[in-house]
């Protein structure tokens, strides 16, 4: 189990390193993340490296069996750098230069930053690549955060030549993007550039490619660094840490580059959700590579200070947090950062060992965390058996974000709905690609899944023919790769398995204080059926419907009696047709309505949301996130103590880890059965 966090030494005097070794040693601290911004400490000029600091630290680091991992150090050049190769610097979507004094502020595709990116990790990796203290290589950092897209003369260069490769000749690209649609017809790949701002709404296609390039360009970058480790012989693992359902990266193709996911998750504690949006990226973290272990590589110990009001956690909070990611799959709780930096623009971000020192409650927690963890006896067996998907897909994201629209609403926060909204009833989740193996699933839910290739939609069709129970939401299978229109409507390749499409989007209004909470009269579409009523925002599609049965119909409004939710039978499964996008409550109600129809028990019914239950396979991992105490029905041997308990007992932000029952495969497969029998009345 990995505890520690980021560790900067190059900030303190070295007086400081001894104390901070025996204060890690105190913690049980097993990793500690060393150089993310230590270029310039490290290559302090061109040509000239500066190891005796780092040599001296990981020495320590190594005496005292803490493990590093080692950053390649790449993700904030020097000044000199800039000073030098001024083309490093990248350029924002208005075409003003982002200057340094701060971090990240380099163009992926300079080739002055690559050479020297370059030049600094294979230094690094001949120093270092067989140090016995370094357990994982930590590749530039966050890739994307502050700068997702660069627009700057190299990525308009470096735009050209990929989209060279993709399309070959630039009719393939007049006819993906579309350009007859006012006057856009490029005669030659050197008339692109960048999707700098525009006097008006600009090309979606040109909008979706430059997305994939931008994230593209930033893997190119990793990969670029990642086999100059492993040109030197580096055998341990490596990793860059990503950042939950970030936009600026597809992580599904990322995740097949890197040994392990690792992660930064940041609730925000004002939120009074915060615990479901950090278990949705804990879960997209652990669907990445299915069945391995992922690591949370960064969380606060208490407040951060990028927010505009930034709350600490409240007691108890910082273990919770770690508990739920560990509970979700990962192999550690790593924090930034180990001791709080007196100077800079981090001054007031919580760090393990904070300002004040040992005499604080989160030295406190930190301590007891670490006790906790290196008394846990895990067997690793992460699997959470989820019978339940929300396909997650960064290309269906970006074409949304993309297009103008009928209304403008968030993919991220539509997931996130259907994703809180199973978390309250309990139900393990996995994300997946359209494109997944889907056949351990009894229900897949797409949220808007507005860019479908056919690729996906064969995928999702054989699912539901052999049995799966499907869902969608509005603006779903309404563009192809491209971000246009297929010939036909709608739904022109899912229309099978729906038995609808849609003609109309229906767009509601929107209140102005409160933009997409739906007000009274037209920006509410409520509707009642089988699933009870609930109240539809955004958008109130039109259907026609061929052969799906309608199960909820809008109750007022312009779409009265019209249907809001339709079933269709296809194959051995169903196919169904949200046609609004309901309020978080209503989803709620839809999300229990359409797992009872799939056959999928509430496992635990009774139990407030705010308990949150991790089955795996070696453990039951029980948290209680609300303010209440909690009594559970819940029994069992607790992993860290030993103690037996016949009903656990939470008290806000605690949680326990149990063994799990014996589980018999007779009684795997009576659930099975049961299952499909459920399913055939
Ligand atoms: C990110 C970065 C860290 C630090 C934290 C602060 O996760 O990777 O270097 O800036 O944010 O929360």
């Amino acid at each position: 189990m990995y505890f520690g966090g980021d560790y900067n030494p190059e900030q303190f005097p070295r007086d400081v390193w001894e104390e901070d070794i025996r204060l890690m040693r105190e913690a049980r601290v097993t990793l500690v993340t060393v150089g993310v911004f230590s270029w310039s400490r490290i290559q302090p000029a061109e040509g000239t490296f500066d190891w005796e600091w780092l040599d001296t630290i990981l020495g320590m680091l190594h005496d005292a069996g803490i493990g590093v991992d080692l950053a390649t150090a790449t993700a904030s050049p020097p000044p000199w750098a800039v000073k030098a190769y001024p083309d490093i610097l990248p350029v924002d979507e208005h075409g003003r230069t982002l200057y340094p004094n701060s971090r990240q502020h380099y163009a992926p595709t300079s080739p002055s930053y690559r050479r020297l990116a370059g030049e600094l990790v294979e230094a690094i990796a001949e120093r270092y690549a067989h140090h016995p203290a370094v357990v994982m290589w930590h590749v530039n950092n966050e890739y994307g955060c502050h700068v997702a897209q660069d627009y700057s003369d190299n990525a308009r260069d470096a735009f050209r030549r990929w989209l060279e490769e993709k399309y070959v000749n630039v009719e393939a690209l007049n006819r993906a993007w579309g350009t007859a649609f006012w006057s856009q017809i490029v005669g030659g790949f050197d008339e692109i550039l960048p999707l700098r701002t525009a006097p008006y709404s600009r090309n979606p296609s040109a909008l979706l490619d430059f997305k994939r390039f931008s994230s593209d360009a930033l893997l190119d970058l990793y990969v670029m660094e990642r086999d100059i480790l492993r040109k030197h012989g580096v055998t341990a693992p490596i990793t860059t840490n990503f950042m939950g359902p970030f936009p600026g990266a597809d992580y599904w193709r990322w995740a097949e580059e890197v040994d392990i996911v690792s992660n930064d998750v940041y609730p925000d504690p004002n939120e009074p959700f915060a615990y479901r949006s950090s278990a949705f990226a804990d879960d997209l973290m652990r669907s990445l590579r299915p069945g391995q272990p992922w690591l949370t590589m960064e969380q606060a110990t208490e407040a951060v200070l990028f927010r505009p009001s930034n709350a600490p956690k409240s007691p108890g909070q910082l273990a919770a947090q770690s508990i739920q990611g560990i509970a979700r799959g990962s192999a550690g709780a790593l924090f930034f950062q180990w001791r709080q930096s007196p100077r800079g623009a981090e001054q007031f971000h919580s760090a393990m060992l904070p300002h004040a020192g040992t005499a604080t409650r989160v030295w406190q927690e930190i301590t007891r965390l670490g006790r906790d963890l290196s008394e846990l006896s895990l067997t690793g067996d992460t699997g959470i058996g989820a019978r339940v998907a929300i396909v997650f897909d960064w290309h269906a994201w970006w074409a949304l974000e993309s297009a103008d629209l009928p209304v403008s609403i968030g993919y991220d926060q539509v997931s996130a709905q259907w994703y809180d909204a199973l978390h309250g009833l309990h139900i393990p989740v996995d994300f997946v690609h359209p494109e997944s193996d889907l056949s351990r699933y009894r229900i897949v839910i797409a949220p808007m899944l507005y860019l479908l290739t056919e690729r996906g939609a064969s995928n999702l069709t054989s699912f539901v023919e052999s049995g799966g129970h499907f869902l969608v939401t509005p603006y779903t299978d309404i563009v192809d790769e491209n971000n246009g229109f297929r010939v036909g409507g709608f739904q022109t390749l899912l229309r099978d398995v729906l038995g609808a499409t849609s003609v109309e989007f229906g767009a509601l209004a929107l209140r102005a204080d409160d933009p997409g909470e739906g007000g009274p009269g037209e920006s509410e579409a409520p509707a009642d059926g089988e699933p009870g009523e609930f109240v539809g925002r955004y958008l109130a599609e039109q259907l026609v419907l061929q052969g799906a049965r309608p199960r909820a119909r809008f109750g007022h409004g312009r779409r009265r009696g019209e249907p809001a939710l339709t079933s269709n039978r296809f194959g051995d499964g169903v196919g169904y047709y949200l046609a609004t996008l309901p309020s978080g409550s209503g989803v709620e109600t839809i999300a229990a309505w359409l797992l009872a129809e799939a056959g999928v028990d509430l496992p635990h019914a009774g139990l407030p949301g705010t308990i949150e239950i991790v089955e795996r396979q070696d453990s039951i991992v029980v948290l209680n996130h609300g303010a209440e105490r909690v009594t559970t029905a819940l029994s069992g041997r607790d992993l860290v103590t030993g103690a037996t308990f016949d009903a656990v007992d939470l008290h806000p932000n605690e949680w326990v880890m149990l063994a799990p029952p014996a589980r018999s495969e007779d009684a795997d497969s009576e659930q099975t059965e049961r299952i499909h029998e459920h399913a055939e009345l």
